[in-house]
C-alpha cells in the first residue's frame, strides 16, 4: 500500500480513521458529526422487518451514509460481500437476503467493529456470515468470488480509489454488480484539503 497519497500519510491517515471507528463501535451514543444508529437506518428507508431481526449492537454502530440496498435486494443464494462492514448492520441485512443458500462476508480494518459484527451475527443465528479483519485494498479473497459486492460509506475514506476498484472487479464474478453508497463531491478538493485528515474523518 502506499505510504504518500498527494502528500497524506496514509498510515497516519488509517491509525485516526480506526480511533473514529472504534469510538462509534464502543461509544455509540458520543455523539458524532455525521448521523448513527438504527433512527438513521430508518430514515434511509432500509426495510423494518429486516432491521428488526438485526441485534441491537450491530443498528447503534450503523455509521453508514445511504442505503446500498436502494439500488435492488440482493437475491437468494448470492454470494454477496461488504466492504468495510463496520459493526454489521448492512452484512446482517444482505445475510437475510441471500439467505441460508448465500453467503454474506463482510471485511474491516478496525477490530473493535470486527469483535461487534461477529457478536451480532452470532446472536442472530446468522450461520451465513463470515466477518474478515482486513484491508480493503488487499482483500484476502479469490478472484470471481462474489456476485456482488456492497459498501457503505468506505469507499471515501480511501485516499487512492483505483487500488480499491480493481479490487473489486478482481474478486466480482463476471457479471457481477456493486451497490455502494457513499460520499461524493462535485468540485476539486484544495492540496491543502486532501492533506487535512480531520477533513477525511469527520
Ligand atoms: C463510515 S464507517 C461505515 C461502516 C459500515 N459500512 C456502516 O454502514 O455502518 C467506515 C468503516 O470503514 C472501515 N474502513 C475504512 N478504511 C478501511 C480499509 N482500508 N479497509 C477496511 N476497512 C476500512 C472503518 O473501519 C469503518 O468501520
Amino acid at each position: 500500500m502506499a505510504v504518500e497519497v498527494d502528500g497524506l500519510d496514509v498510515a497516519t491517515l488509517r491509525s485516526e480513521i480506526q480511533k473514529t471507528y472504534t469510538n462509534v463501535s464502543e461509544n455509540p451514543d458520543s455523539g458524532f458529526i455525521f448521523p448513527t444508529g438504527r433512527a438513521w437506518a430508518e430514515e434511509l428507508e432500509y426495510p423494518k422487518d429486516l432491521l428488526d431481526r438485526i441485534p441491537e449492537a450491530a443498528c447503534e454502530s450503523f455509521a453508514g451514509v445511504a442505503n446500498p440496498f436502494s439500488f435492488g435486494a440482493l437475491i437468494e443464494g448470492e454470494h454477496s460481500l461488504d466492504l468495510g462492514c463496520g459493526a454489521g448492520m448492512d452484512l446482517l441485512v444482505a445475510a437475510q437476503m441471500v439467505g441460508p443458500s448465500g453467503t454474506a462476508t463482510g471485511i474491516d480494518m478496525t477490530p473493535a467493529m470486527v469483535d461487534k459484527a461477529r457478536g451480532a451475527a452470532e446472536e442472530m443465528g446468522a450461520t451465513n456470515v463470515t466477518v474478515v479483519e482486513g484491508d480493503v485494498e488487499a482483500l484476502p479473497f479469490d478472484d470471481a468470488s462474489f456476485d456482488v459486492v456492497t459498501s457503505n460509506g468506505v469507499i471515501d475514506l480511501l485516499p487512492d480509489k483505483t487500488v480499491v476498484f480493481s479490487e473489486i472487479f478482481r474478486v466480482l464474478k463476471p457479471g457481477g454488480r456493486m451497490q455502494i453508497a457513499d460520499v461524493t463531491i462535485q468540485r476539486p478538493v484544495s492540496e491543502e484539503g486532501k492533506r487535512d485528515i480531520d477533513l477525511w474523518t469527520g
